[in-house]
């Protein structure tokens, strides 16, 4: 091999070298998000039905949906379906309200993840 095909070699390794190294320093600082599945719950509190029926009017709105409870209360304002559509479940268990909307798909669920406070007890 001649010193100029050498050196072309070793330009375009390191080149290949630069880019793994790019690339995982990159997905080191991007960690993956959690599905809304595996979103942490062991550390909420846990309530009881009669705890979350206090909380029924828009001003104090939460929800069971699914054995979790959310406040839903700054979320009514900007529910893409409105805040009509929620308020009648204020306080209540509205599982089979949220999931009989077939719109409810992976957006719904991240929306939920971010204002889960709890579970029921
Ligand atoms: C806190 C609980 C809820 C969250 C986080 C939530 C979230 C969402 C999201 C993100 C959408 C938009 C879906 C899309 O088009 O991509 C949506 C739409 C909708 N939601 Fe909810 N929702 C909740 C509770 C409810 C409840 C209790 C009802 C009552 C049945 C409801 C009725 C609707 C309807 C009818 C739409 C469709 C609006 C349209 O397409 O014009 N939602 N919701």
């Amino acid at each position: 091999m001649d010193v100029a095909k050498e050196l072309r070699v070793g330009i375009a390794l390191t080149i290949v070298y630069i880019l793994i190294l790019g690339y995982l320093v990159y997905a080191n600082s991007h960690p993956s998000k959690p599905a809304p599945s595996q979103v942490q719950t062991q550390n909420l509190s846990s309530y009881t039905v009669s705890d979350v029926a206090g909380h029924n009017n828009q001003n104090d709105c939460w929800l069971i949906i699914s054995n979790k409870v959310y406040n839903a209360t700054d979320y009514l304002n900007i529910h893409p379906g409105g805040a009509q559509m929620i308020i009648p479940y204020c306080g209540m268990d509205a599982t089979a309200a949220f999931d009989s909307v077939m719109r409810h798909d992976s957006r719904a669920q991240a929306a939920l993840s971010t204002i889960i406070i709890g579970s029921i007890k």
